[in-house]
C-alpha cells in the first residue's frame, strides 16, 4: 500500500473523519492517522467498502502510504498538539512534501511553524476551515495561506472537497505566511458579532414584541427567505423549533446562558487593538460572552437593582423594524471585520484581495450569508475599498435600515433591554459617518495637561499651547 494515497490526515475526531469522508467521495484516496486505535477503526468500518479510505495509528505506515509530495492536513486541536504533530510527522517526510494546518492556530503560531519547516524544504499551510462537522463532510469553506507554488498541489483537492456557490468553489488561495489562519480568525470575529445581534434581536422580539418560540421560528425563517439570508438566520429560526427532550418546554428555554468560547473573537479583538482598528461589534460580542459567564453575580444584580417592565409595542411593527435593524447590524459587523482585514494585509504583507475573501464565504462557512455575495461584488467594484460603507452599493442598504437600528436601541435603553451589539454598530455607524467629532478636545485636554501637542484645521504643522488657566 506505498505510495497510493492521495491525501493524508491527522486526527480522526468528528471533523477529521467527516473531512476525509469527503475526500473520498470527490474520488481521493484518502488515508487518515491517530494514535486513538477506536477512531482508526471507527473511520476504516464507516468508509472501508470504498477502498478509498484506509487508516492506521502508526506515524510511519501513515506518511510512506502517501504520494509524493505528500498532502498531510492536520485537524488537531490548536496550541501544542500541532507541534508535536509535526515533530512526530517529520523524521518521515521529505523536502516538498506539504503539512497543512486545518484548525483554530493563532496566526503567529503559524508564522513561526512556516519558517521553522521552511527551513527543512517542508511546505507549511495554515488553512481555516469553516463549516462545522456539516461542512467538513458536505463542503466547508476553506482559507490556505502559505506557499504559492506548493498551493498547486492541494488545489484541485481543496476545491473538489469545498463547498461550492453557484459552481464556484469556495476556496481560493489568499496570501502567504499566516494569512489563511488570520482570514480564518476574523471570520470567526464576524461569527461573534452576528451570534450576538441574532441574540439581542430575539431578546427584544421576546420581552418587548412577546413573541413566542413558535412565533420566532416563524419569523426567522421568514428572514432567512429575504435579504437576511444566512446560516445563522437558519440555524437560529430551527433552535425555535426544538422541543426538550428531558421536560415538556422548549429546548431554548432550558439552556442555560452562559456563552462559552475558545478564543478567536477574543484574538481578533486583540489583534484589532494593536493595529488600530476599530471592531468594536466585535469587541462587545466578546465583553458579553464575559459578562454572560458572571451568572451569580447577574442575579444577585438583578435582585438589587430590578429592571423597567417593558412598554407595550406594536408587534407587527417591531417586527419589521427589527428585520431592518439586524440587517443594518449585520453590515456594520462585516464591514468591521473586512477593514480588519484589508489593514492587516498591508501590516503583515498578506496581499489579500478582499473580493475573493467575501466569495469564498458565500457557502460553506458559518459566516455565509445572502449579503456576501453583495460585498463581494462591492470589493470586486473597488479592489481597494477601505470600508464598506464607502461603497456606493451599500448606501442604500444603509440608509432605508439605520432609522429601525435607532428606533431599537431608544426603545431597549428606556426599557432595560441590553443591545449592546446594536447600540455599538449604530454609534460606530454614526461615528464612523461625521466628518466632525468632538476628539478636537481630547488633543486640547492631551496639551493642556501634557504638552502633547494638537494639529490645526487651517494650517499644516504641529502646535503647542501655554493655556491659561
Ligand atoms: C467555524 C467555527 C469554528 C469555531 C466555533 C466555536 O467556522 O466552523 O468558527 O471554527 O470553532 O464556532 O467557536 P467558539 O467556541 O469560540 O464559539
Amino acid at each position: 500500500m506505498a505510495d497510493t494515497y492521495d491525501f493524508g490526515l491527522v486526527g480522526l475526531g468528528v471533523m477529521g473523519r467527516n473531512f476525509i469522508l469527503n475526500v473520498a467521495d470527490n474520488g481521493f484516496t484518502a488515508f487518515g492517522n491517530d494514535l486513538d486505535e477506536e477512531k482508526v477503526s471507527a473511520l476504516i468500518k464507516e468508509g472501508g467498502d470504498s477502498n478509498k479510505v484506509n487508516a492506521t495509528s502508526d506515524v510511519k505506515t501513515f506518511v510512506q502510504s502517501l504520494t509524493t509530495p505528500r498532502k498531510i492536513m492536520l485537524l488537531v486541536p490548536a496550541g501544542k498538539i500541532v507541534d508535536s504533530v509535526i515533530e512526530g510527522l517529520l523524521p518521515h517526510l521529505d523536502k516538498g512534501d506539504i503539512i497543512i494546518d486545518g484548525g483554530n492556530s493563532f496566526y503567529t503560531d503559524t508564522d513561526r511553524r512556516e519558517a521553522y519547516l521552511k527551513e527543512k524544504g517542508i511546505n507549511f499551510f495554515g488553512a481555516g476551515v469553516s463549516g462545522g462537522a456539516e461542512g467538513a463532510r458536505k463542503g466547508p469553506s476553506i482559507m490556505p495561506g502559505g506557499s504559492k507554488e506548493a498551493y498547486q498541489h492541494v488545489k484541485p483537492i481543496f476545491e473538489a472537497v469545498s463547498a461550492k456557490y453557484k459552481g464556484e468553489p469556495c476556496v481560493a488561495y489568499l496570501g502567504p505566511k499566516s494569512a489563511g489562519n488570520y482570514v480564518k480568525m476574523v471570520h470567526n470575529g464576524i461569527e461573534y458579532g452576528l451570534m450576538q445581534l441574532t441574540s439581542e434581536i430575539y431578546d427584544l422580539l421576546k420581552k418587548a414584541g412577546g413573541l413566542t418560540n413558535d412565533e420566532l421560528h416563524k419569523t426567522y425563517s421568514e428572514w432567512n427567505e429575504g435579504r437576511l439570508q444566512s446560516f445563522l438566520v437558519e440555524i437560529t429560526s430551527e433552535i425555535f423549533d426544538q422541543k426538550d427532550d428531558l421536560t415538556d418546554n422548549d429546548l431554548v428555554d432550558m439552556i442555560l446562558d452562559k456563552a462559552k468560547q475558545k478564543g478567536t473573537g477574543k484574538w481578533t479583538s486583540q489583534n484589532a487593538m494593536d493595529l488600530g482598528i476599530p471592531v468594536p461589534t466585535i469587541d462587545i460580542a466578546v465583553s458579553m460572552r464575559e459578562i454572560s459567564a458572571l451568572k451569580a453575580e447577574r442575579i444577585k444584580a438583578d435582585e438589587l437593582y430590578g429592571r423597567p417592565v417593558p412598554n407595550a409595542v406594536d408587534k407587527e411593527d417591531f417586527t419589521v423594524k427589527a428585520e431592518q435593524a439586524l440587517y443594518f447590524a449585520f453590515i456594520i459587523t462585516y464591514a468591521q471585520g473586512m477593514h480588519q482585514l484589508a489593514d492587516a494585509s498591508k501590516e503583515y504583507g498578506y496581499e489579500l484581495e478582499l473580493g475573493e475573501i467575501a466569495k469564498i464565504w458565500r457557502a460553506g462557512c458559518i459566516i455565509r450569508a445572502a449579503l456576501l455575495a453583495d460585498i463581494t461584488k462591492a470589493y470586486q467594484t473597488d479592489k481597494d475599498l477601505q470600508n464598506l460603507l464607502l461603497s456606493s452599493s451599500f448606501v442604500e442598504k444603509v440608509q432605508s435600515t439605520v432609522d429601525a437600528a435607532r428606533e431599537l436601541v431608544s426603545y431597549g435603553a428606556a426599557n432595560g433591554i441590553p443591545l449592546p451589539g446594536l447600540s455599538n454598530a449604530l454609534t460606530y455607524f454614526d461615528a464612523y459617518t461625521s466628518s466632525r467629532l468632538p476628539l478636537n478636545l481630547i488633543q486640547a485636554q492631551r496639551d493642556y495637561f501634557g504638552s502633547h501637542t494638537y494639529e490645526r484645521l487651517d494650517r499644516e504643522g504641529i502646535f503647542h499651547t501655554e493655556w491659561e488657566r
